[in-house]
Formats: structure tokens, C-alpha cells, sequence
């Protein structure tokens, strides 16, 4: 059994856990800037698949105290590197300290990289480093140093669907938490009326069809030694999931509606395009609406939506318009809820009406919170 670390931004950690925990995961514990859970490789291969909260999963090589560049050095050099490493890996070392006796990120860097080469010249003299990328981090916390490898690569929220920006985009790995956090369930129909490029609608769609967001993409750790029959089988797991979805349902295959609506005809065009790109031209609708003349045609469901805060896009009066639509929008929607994620630090006072709910999350460095108004 290996120690894994699904890292994950603030306030998404609980949910992180609760993915773990659903993909059958040992030992799982939240804590901040994250949750650990132990297993195997194949474990590590099921959590990059499949999480959809998460950032990356990193494997813990090692963990000891560290007050002096000495006790650095010897601790990471006695870490199974030669059993880790391929004879051509590439090390890129990098770093943090957080309320450390050893401060300097750069000299520390320095110093594992120093370490792991030396231990490895055990076995050949030259480390050509052509091979296979094994992105080494030192995290040094207090007195504690903990060695991970990176096993993701590129970041989870790149499931390989999107490949332009809008101008405010959310994060694919946050608008899988939204959704998570909001009141809708798989089955249920589903509308953003600000969808700008379609995350949450798309997101929405990948979690109805019990699709891993991974199965498209590959990972840092797949080319490793002993993992490519890990990810096979994981990959495996995960095409059964999807494919066998409408078998283990209780609601037959009844497909949900799901769409999105903006008044913004371009970001509408790249909503099409991450649909299309993800294979769900057939499963998201996108209509080119304002917010204030959708009128949906289902007695339930749950509205999602990233409005303009005011703070990146436009100002102020716009995000309270924007605000005052969708207050109206749930008026006229009595069995729909409302999941709202917003910086706006008055956005119940604008509403007009103190959230259900309202936990809170970051959105890059914006603190928000994610209001959630259960149907009246
Ligand atoms: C922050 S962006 C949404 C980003 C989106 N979540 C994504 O992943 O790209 C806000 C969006 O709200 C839209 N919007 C603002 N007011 C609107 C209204 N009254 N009706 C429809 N769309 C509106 C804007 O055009 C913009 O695309």
C-alpha cells in the first residue's frame, strides 16, 4: 500500500474525499489543500481517471524531518529512488515551505535534486535524463518534509475538451464541485443561463453519463514502470461504467435535458465547440437567450450558473443586473433550484434572500461563494 495525495483547491477538499470514498478508496482523509487515501497503482491510475473535483495526485516516496540542508539531504537519499526511477528518468524538482526552519524553496529544489542523482549514480554514472518525466515535490511544512511524485502531469481539470478560452471561463475541476454541491441529481434536467463556454453544462452531462472526465486524456505516471496494466485496467473499469450506464439505472435511459443559454452569441460558439469536442453535441442544448426570457418547460430542476462578478468582466451594475435576472429567473421557476457561484460580497442582499447553502471556494485566487436556493 502506497500513500496518495489528491491535492485540491480551498474548499473543494471535501468533496475530493467523497469522490475517493465513491471509487472505494482506503484511509481517505480531507485536510487542507486536499485529501490522502492509500492503495496501489491501479488505485493511483482510478483516482486520476476519474476524480473530477481534484487538481492532481501526487504518490507520497517519503516523509522525515528536515531542520538542516544535511538532514535534507540524507533523508531524501535514503528514499527508494533506485527502485522508483528508470535509468533515463528526467527529475524535475520543485518546491515549497511553509512555516520553515529551511526557507529558501530554490536551495532546497537544489538540494533533493542533488540527493536523488546521487543515490541514482549508485547504479550507472551518468543520468542522461531522456527518458520518462518523474516531477519530484519537496513540500517542506514546520519540521517535516514530505517527497512526493507528481502522477498527473498536466492538471485534472484538462480533460482535453476545451481548447479556447473564453473570457472568464471557471475551471472545469470547480464546475464539477458546483454542480456536486447544488441540488441537482443525474436525471434530473439541468440549465445554466449564463453558460458563457458550457463548463457547467458540460460537466453536468459528463457526471449523467457516469463518463470518467479522464478517459480522453493520459497522465504523467502511464509511462512509468509497472503502471501501464494499472491504467489499463482502470481505463477498463471506467469505459464499463459508461458504457453500461443506462443498465444500472433506476430511471430507465431516459436522456435528462440539459442546456445552456447566454446572450453572448460568441461564448455560445464555444460552448458548441467543447460540446462537440467532448461528444455531447447530442446531450447539451445551447440557446443564444438573455437570462430574463428563459422560460423552461420542465415543473423541476435545477438552474447552475457563473454570472459576471463584477470583478473580472464588466462592473458593479452589471453584476447586480445580472443578480436581479436571476432572482427573477427562480420566481418564475417555483420546483427549480438555484446554485449560484459568486465574489459578489452583497450577493444575498441583491438577490433579495438569504441562501439554503453557502459554502465557500476559490475561484483562481477570487474568494466566492456557491449560494444554493432548494426549490420552493
Ligand atoms: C463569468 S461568465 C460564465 C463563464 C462560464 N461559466 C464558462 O465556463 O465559460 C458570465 C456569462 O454570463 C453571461 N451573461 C451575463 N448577463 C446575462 C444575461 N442577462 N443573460 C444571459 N447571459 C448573461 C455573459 O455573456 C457571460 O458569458
Amino acid at each position: 500500500m502506497v500513500e496518495f495525495i489528491a491535492s485540491a483547491s480551498f474548499g473543494l477538499e471535501g468533496i475530493a474525499a467523497r469522490e475517493l470514498r465513491g471509487l472505494g478508496m482506503k484511509n481517505v482523509g480531507a485536510f487542507n489543500g486536499g485529501a490522502s487515501f492509500s492503495g496501489d497503482y491501479t488505485d493511483a491510475a482510478r483516482a486520476n481517471i476519474n476524480l473530477r473535483c481534484a487538481d492532481r495526485v501526487r504518490m507520497v516516496v517519503g516523509r522525515f524531518g528536515a531542520r538542516t540542508f544535511d538532514q535534507l539531504f540524507e533523508g531524501t537519499k535514503a528514499l527508494p529512488w533506485l527502485s522508483l526511477l528508470p535509468k533515463d528518468a528526467r527529475i524535475p524538482v520543485s518546491g515549497k515551505c511553509v512555516r520553515a526552519q529551511l526557507m529558501s524553496v530554490s536551495d532546497c529544489q537544489a538540494i533533493v535534486k542533488k540527493a536523488i542523482v546521487d543515490k541514482l549514480r549508485q547504479r550507472a554514472a551518468v543520468i542522461p535524463e531522456t527518458g520518462a518525466t518523474f516531477p519530484v515535490e519537496i513540500s517542506i511544512r514546520g519540521d517535516e518534509a514530505t517527497v512526493t511524485l507528481d502522477t498527473t502531469g498536466d492538471a485534472l481539470n484538462r480533460r482535453g475538451y476545451r481548447t479556447w478560452n473564453g473570457e472568464a471561463p471557471l475551471r472545469e475541476t470547480l464546475a464539477a464541485a458546483i454542480v456536486q454541491l447544488s441540488d441537482w441529481r443525474p436525471g434530473l434536467a439541468l440549465h445554466d443561463p449564463m453558460c458563457g463556454t458550457g463548463t457547467i453544462p458540460i460537466e453536468a452531462a459528463l457526471i449523467d453519463q457516469r463518463r470518467a472526465p479522464g478517459l480522453a486524456r493520459s497522465f504523467a505516471s502511464e509511462s512509468w514502470p509497472g503502471w501501464t496494466e494499472a491504467y489499463a485496467q482502470a481505463r477498463m473499469e471506467a469505459d464499463a461504467r459508461f458504457n453500461n450506464r443506462s443498465f444500472d439505472r433506476n430511471d430507465s435511459d431516459r436522456q435528462p435535458s440539459i442546456s445552456g443559454g447566454d446572450s453572448d452569441a460568441a461564448a455560445l460558439d464555444l460552448a458548441r465547440r467543447h460540446a462537440r469536442q467532448a461528444n455531447l453535441t447530442d446531450y447539451v442544448s445551447f440557446f443564444n437567450r438573455d437570462a430574463s426570457e428563459v422560460n423552461m418547460p420542465e415543473h423541476s430542476g435545477a438552474f447552475i450558473c457563473n454570472p459576471p462578478y463584477g470583478v473580472r468582466l464588466g462592473g458593479e451594475k452589471e453584476a447586480e443586473q445580472a443578480i436581479r435576472v436571476l432572482y427573477e429567473l427562480r420566481k418564475r421557476h417555483p420546483g427549480w433550484s438555484m446554485t449560484v457561484i459568486s465574489a459578489h460580497p452583497g450577493f444575498e442582499r441583491v438577490f433579495g434572500a438569504r441562501a439554503d447553502r453557502k459554502p465557500r471556494v476559490y475561484n483562481g485566487r477570487l474568494e466566492c461563494a456557491v449560494y444554493t436556493y432548494i426549490a420552493h
